[in-house]
């Protein structure tokens, strides 16, 4: 199984975005079987918490459906991703700082590292920002390049 991981700050506006948005494309693709496809926060402010409602809306509307539940990130969750992603460069930051103490074989990697129509390193946050649609254009985007890196990584 190839392990994707989708992290920011909450775990319930980008990152559960990302894996439902990332869920859709693979099955999509096909490849359903072959992903274990999950979001995590840095932080635990949300545990247990369903996504946001901005973020269920938007994903509603492009008939994508969010069963993500928070939850912070654990040593273990670490260990076993192939694909770390990281929704900006402060939960990059703060995933590095926990993968220096721990073994670790994937690789953390901003989503719009992938995403080849914008110069943005960050996803901004809605949670803040209140624009879900406009993430959700940016996150797609990511996540159709990641997918594409992955299969051509993968020869799948
Ligand atoms: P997320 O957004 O990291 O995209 O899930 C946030 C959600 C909650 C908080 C911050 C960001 N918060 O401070 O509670």
């Amino acid at each position: 199984m190839i392990n994707v991981l989708f992290v920011c700050l909450g775990n319930i506006c980008r990152s559960p975005m990302a894996e439902a948005i990332f869920k859709e494309l693979v099955a999509q693709a096909g490849l359903s079987d072959q992903f274990e496809i999950d979001s995590v926060g840095t932080a635990g402010y949300h545990e247990g918490d369903s996504a946001h409602p901005g973020t269920r809306r938007v994903l509603a509307g492009h008939g994508i459906a969010c069963t993500s539940i928070s939850r912070q990130i654990s040593r273990r969750d670490l260990a076993e991703a192939d694909y770390i992603i990281p929704m900006d460069q402060s939960n990059r930051s703060d995933l590095q700082s926990m993968a220096r103490n721990q073994a670790r074989s994937g690789q953390i990697e901003l989503l719009l590292d992938f995403a080849p129509d914008t110069q943005a390193k960050d996803v901004p946050d809605p949670y803040y920002t209140g624009d879900f649609e406009g993430v959700y254009r940016l996150v797609k985007s990511g996540c159709e390049g990641l997918l594409a890196h992955i299969r051509q990584e993968r020869s799948l």
